[in-house]
């Protein structure tokens, strides 16, 4: 056992767990992907969860799961019908990976989610954590699940003072787990240690007073639950300006364009833009950009109508957004389309062009 781990020598295991254990027993919350432990709906809910908040997971997962209902469904859709159900949610590499991972489960696994750790950890976007929240949930194996919310708690109960920026660090919390886990109820165990970081154990000023376990604490019994977990500042954040163009041609149809199947945001669909650097004259960059890229002649309106902003985990975009013209016919190709607003609705944007488009509509109902 590492020194870090020391404390774990003293607790006692057993009481540790059933005081866990039956306190999510009693408090657990009523989420749509603990109806059962199909072990389909335990991914998908597990790939939404990441870096997503409980609430705004709960309507995409219902939906989700009423359009795709088994992962031979999901394995058999269209890709652009996976992104427009997972729009807004962010981070869409990880739907693209589940998509390409479920393909993989149903040509090679005869559509059955492996339940050992090799199997299920050589799946697309199936890195640790996810592969330990499937196998203790769907199939009840000892396994640990630790994200940044376990390694709070367990930071706290363990006194633990280790960086949990660093990637290396998870390794001690997995370890942590494996001394601890309930071999009776891994599930119960793994999902109560979710619970508590999300209900108890929160990141600043943690209800201790209401914690089932704060007896097995040392962070409590020291007074140090304000300063764990330690946690070093990432790199800040880069921030981009851009122009876009909202396009409209003589039948009322909007240009839109496929991004790039790598990168940020890949395969999503957006308005054309372009970064804006230091040159103070957008319309022209923006014209001049449409005629390059895509052979487009536009005519930009003298004001942009709005200005969006978006956040993203490293990165900051504010996008000035125009409307135009488009002169003359526009050659259409698989990632340069015209569309009509009822079409538009059926194709994936990120979050900041849906923006874009709400605005537009605004903009022209008034
Ligand atoms: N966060 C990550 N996984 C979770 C789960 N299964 N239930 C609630 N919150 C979670």
């Amino acid at each position: 056992m590492s020194e870090t781990l020391k404390n774990l020598k003293n607790m006692n295991v057993k009481s540790f767990q059933d005081d866990l254990i039956s306190w999510f027993e009693r408090e657990q919350r009523d989420l749509p992907w603990r109806k059962d432990q199909d072990p389909y709906k335990v991914w998908v809910s597990e790939i939404m969860l990441q870096q997503t908040k409980v609430d705004t997971v709960i309507p995409y997962f219902l939906n989700f799961i009423e359009q795709f209902p088994t992962l031979d469904e999901l394995a058999a859709a269209d890709e652009e019908k996976v992104l427009k159900a997972w729009e807004g949610l962010g981070y869409y590499s990880r739907v693209r990976n589940l998509h390409s991972a479920v393909k993989e489960v149903k040509e090679k696994y005869e559509s059955k989610v492996p339940d050992n750790p090799k199997g299920i950890s050589s799946l697309k976007g199936v890195g640790p954590y996810t592969a330990g929240a499937i196998l203790s949930i769907a199939y009840g194996k000892p396994e640990p699940a630790v994200d940044g919310n376990v390694m709070r708690v367990l930071s706290r109960i363990l006194s633990i003072w280790e960086d949990i920026a660093k990637p290396s660090t998870r390794k001690v919390f997995e370890e942590a787990v494996r001394q601890l886990i309930s071999e009776e109820n891994p599930s119960y165990f793994n999902q109560a240690l979710m619970e508590l970081g999300a209900l108890i154990c929160t990141p600043t000023s943690p209800s201790c007073l209401l914690c089932p376990v704060r007896e097995h604490c040392c962070a409590f019994e020291e007074g140090t639950q304000g300063e764990l977990p330690v946690k070093t500042k990432k790199k800040s954040v880069k921030h981009v300006d851009l122009i876009a163009g909202l396009l409209i041609n003589e039948e009322g149809k909007i240009l839109i364009h496929k991004r790039p199947n790598k990168g940020l945001l890949a395969d999503l669909w957006e308005f054309p833009n372009v970064e804006k650097s230091q040159i103070v004259h957008p319309r022209r960059v923006l014209e001049d950009f449409l005629l390059d890229e895509y052979k487009v002649k536009g005519e930009i309106q003298t004001r942009s109508f709005v200005k969006i902003d978006h956040v993203f985990s490293h990165l900051t975009w504010e996008i000035e957004v125009f409307a135009g013209e488009i002169i003359g016919k526009v050659n259409e190709t698989a990632t340069l389309k015209l569309v009509t607003a009822e079409e538009l609705a059926e194709y994936a944007f990120p979050v900041s062009h849906q923006k874009i488009w709400k605005e537009y509509q605004n903009t022209i109902e008034k």
